[in-house]
C-alpha cells in the first residue's frame, strides 16, 4: 500500500480548483491507501500577517476536508503546525539546498513578477515543502501542475541528502492528472486564491450564480459554432457533468446556436447541486467546533509518531546526537 501525502493552504476559502486537482482525489485515497493530509498554516505564513484570518482559515479548511467526506478514522489528518518538528527537519534540510535550487523556483518568480515583495520564508518555502514529504517518507504527492517543480526540488533535496549521509529518505513522485492540471478561474487564467478569480466550493447561492455568470468568454456570436476547448465555461461544466451531457455540449458548441448565458445557467445549476449534500454536512459539523479541534489535535497525536521516528533518524546522521 503506497503512502500518499499532500496539502493546501489556509490562505483563503477553498476553491473548486482546489477540490478537483487536490481534494477529491485524496479523499479517494483513503479506501485504499496509507494517507496523510494535513492543513499547511506554516506556508501560509509566508503570505499573510492577519492571526484572526489564518486562525479562521485553518479550521474553515479542516470543516471543509470533513463535510467533503475525509475521514479522520481512515487516515492521518492535521494541522501542520500541530507537528513543529518539520521546522526542525527544515533547518536541516536547508544545509543541504544550494541557494540556486531556490533561486530557479517558478512560483518564487512569479510572485516576486507579481509584486510581492519576498521574505526569507517565501524564499524557503520549498524546503519546508520538502520537509513535509520526506519527514512522512511519501511516496506520492497529488498535486495541480502548478506545484511539480516543488516535488522535483524536494526529490534534490532528498537525494543530496542520501548520497551525503546515505539511504534516508524515499523519494516521492509527483502524480497529476492531465484533464486536472490546471482548471481556470472565471476570468481565464489558472484558478487561485491569490488572484481573486475562485469560485469556492461553498460559496452561497446568489454569489454563485454571480460568479458564474461573470466567467470571461469570446465574443462569438449565439449562432456561430463555438470552440469548447478554449472556453473556460465548457472546461468547468465538465469537471461537473457526466461524459454523455458533456459530449453533447460539445456537439451544441461545434453546430452554434448556443449562447454563453445558456451554459452558464447550467453550470451554476450542475455545481449548486453537485455540492448540495455536502453543504448540510458543513453546516452540522461546523455548529461544534471543538469538536474540529479534537479531530486534528488527536490527528496529530497519531501523525507525530511517524514524525519523530524519521527525525530521531536524521539527527542522528547528521551528527546532532553527541
Ligand atoms: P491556491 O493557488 O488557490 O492558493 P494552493 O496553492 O493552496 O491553491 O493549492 C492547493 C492544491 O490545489 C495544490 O495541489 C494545487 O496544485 C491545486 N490547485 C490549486 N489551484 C488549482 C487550479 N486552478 N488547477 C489545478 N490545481 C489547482
Ligand atoms: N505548496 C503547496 C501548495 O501551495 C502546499 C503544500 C505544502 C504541499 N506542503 C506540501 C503539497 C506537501 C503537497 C505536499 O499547494
Amino acid at each position: 500500500m503506497s503512502r500518499i501525502l499532500s496539502g493546501i493552504q489556509p490562505s483563503g476559502n477553498l476553491h473548486i480548483g482546489n477540490y478537483f486537482a487536490m481534494m477529491q482525489p485524496m479523499i479517494e485515497y483513503q479506501k485504499n491507501h496509507e494517507l496523510f493530509c494535513f492543513i499547511v498554516n506554516y506556508h501560509a505564513l509566508t503570505s499573510t500577517e492577519n492571526s484572526r484570518e489564518l486562525r479562521e482559515n485553518t479550521l474553515a479548511a479542516a470543516l471543509d476536508f470533513l463535510a467533503l467526506g475525509l475521514d479522520p478514522q481512515k487516515c492521518f489528518f492535521w494541522v501542520q503546525s500541530d507537528i513543529p518538528e518539520v521546522t526542525e527537519l527544515t533547518w536541516i534540510l536547508s544545509c543541504q539546498t544550494s541557494l540556486g535550487l531556490l533561486e530557479r523556483s517558478h512560483s518564487y518568480k512569479d510572485k516576486i513578477a507579481r509584486g510581492v515583495t519576498p521574505n526569507a520564508g517565501l524564499f524557503a518555502y520549498p524546503v519546508l515543502m520538502a520537509a513535509d514529504i520526506l519527514l512522512y517518507q511519501s511516496e506520492i504527492i497529488p498535486v495541480g501542475r502548478d506545484q511539480k517543480q516543488h516535488i522535483e526540488i524536494t526529490r534534490d533535496i532528498a537525494q543530496r541528502f542520501n548520497s551525503v549521509y546515505g539511504e534516508t529518505f524515499v523519494l516521492p513522485e509527483a502524480r497529476i492528472s492531465d484533464e486536472l492540471a490546471v482548471i481556470p478561474g472565471i476570468d481565464g487564467q489558472k484558478m487561485s486564491k491569490s488572484y481573486g478569480n475562485t469560485i469556492d466550493i461553498f460559496e452561497d447561492e446568489a454569489s454563485l450564480k454571480k460568479k458564474v455568470m461573470r466567467i470571461v468568454t469570446d465574443s462569438t456570436p449565439v449562432a456561430e459554432p463555438k470552440n469548447p476547448d478554449s472556453c473556460s465555461v465548457f472546461q468547468l461544466y465538465a469537471l461537473f457533468a457526466e461524459k454523455e451531457k458533456t459530449a453533447n455540449l460539445r456537439e451544441r458548441y461545434l453546430s452554434g446556436g448556443v449562447g454563453y448565458g445558456e451554459v452558464k445557467k447550467e453550470l451554476f445549476a450542475l455545481i449548486w447541486e453537485y455540492f448540495a449534500p455536502y453543504r448540510e454536512k458543513r453546516k452540522m459539523l461546523a455548529s461544534d467546533p471543538g469538536e474540529i479541534r479534537n479531530i486534528l489535535k488527536q490527528g496529530a497525536d497519531k501523525t507525530r509518531s511517524v514524525a519523530v521516528k524519521t527525525l530521531d533518524e536524521v539527527r542522528r546522521k547528521v551528527g546532532l546526537m553527541y
